[in-house]
């Protein structure tokens, strides 16, 4: 019986060296993450990374049966199962996305999301995973036909964005603060397309693939061909996160052996 109770604590004790050595082989997890841990949602014993999206945003991150998926999820999973982590997907609007990283209620942020300078202040970025073009988004007989249309002198449209995007910090200083226009600003970028639709804009500006999703969804829209700007959609981390080399690592492991492009294949068609 002593036999026993002393085999039992002795595997006791190899266990809890195990998971301790588990803990300091992993990130520097935060209280935040223990407590995510805690109420994981499959008891694997693995730590979770948390991952801050918003899932309006496809072919990058929308919902399918209840649940997230996309180019962004996909890739977000392939880094955690690289590193060893439990991905839990946190989806909120697109402007709590920064916010929920800098407080550390999030590890890292995946949402199309472009590098900027102003960003850079409050966030670090892996390298970048994709390009994003920003495009404009018209009624079929719009009279709108190029960005020249819209940055024109006299010009005065009624520009719809997704609130805190690049969409809405380039209108916002070339139109809106260069008096051609005004910019109305909404969570979502649908709800910009429905605004469009209903007439309450003349146009959306928004990344190029959404934009495709969203003009296939919805009769009477159509793309323009001219280009408003190109950007670098990168992942998001705290600054001088312990995380963002590690992480950084395995995303450039998942481009170079072909990981990414094949779920960026999945998702959007050659044309
Ligand atoms: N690329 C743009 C930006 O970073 C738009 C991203 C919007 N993403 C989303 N999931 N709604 O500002």
């Amino acid at each position: 019986m002593k036999k026993y109770l002393k085999n039992i604590l002795a595997a006791t004790m190899i266990l809890s060296m195990t998971t301790a050595l588990a803990a300091c082989g992993g990130s520097e997890a935060t209280d935040d993450k223990e407590d995510a841990n805690a109420d994981g949602a499959e008891n694997t014993g693995k730590q979770t990374l948390i991952l801050a999206t918003s899932a309006d945003f496809p072919p990058y991150e929308f919902y399918e049966g209840g649940e997230v998926v996309g180019i962004d999820a996909e890739v977000a999973k392939a880094i955690a199962d690289k590193l060893g982590y439990e991905l839990k997907i946190e989806d909120m609007i697109f402007d709590s996305i920064i916010p929920s990283i800098v407080s550390g209620k999030a590890d890292i942020g995946m949402a199309g999301m472009t590098v900027t300078e102003d960003r850079l202040e409050s966030v670090d970025f892996t390298d970048s995973y994709a390009t994003g073009i920003q495009s404009i988004i018209v009624k079929e007989d719009s009279e709108i036909t190029s960005v020249d249309d819209l940055l024109a002198e006299g010009a005065n449209h009624k520009v719809g964005v997704q609130t805190t995007t690049t969409g809405d910090a380039y209108t916002t200083d070339d139109i809106e603060k260069a008096g051609k226009g005004t910019v109305e600003r909404y969570n979502k970028g649908t709800d910009a397309v429905e605004a469009l639709k209903a007439g309450k804009v003349d146009c959306v500006v928004i990344d190029n693939e959404p934009a495709k999703s969203f003009v296939e969804a919805n009769e009477g829209l159509k793309i323009l061909d001219t280009e408003y700007t190109t950007e670098n959609y990168a992942i998001a981390l705290a600054k001088d996160s312990e995380l963002t080399e590690p992480i950084n690592k395995a995303l450039n492991e998942l481009i170079e052996d072909g990981t990414v492009k094949g779920i960026v294949d999945k998702y959007i068609k050659a044309e």
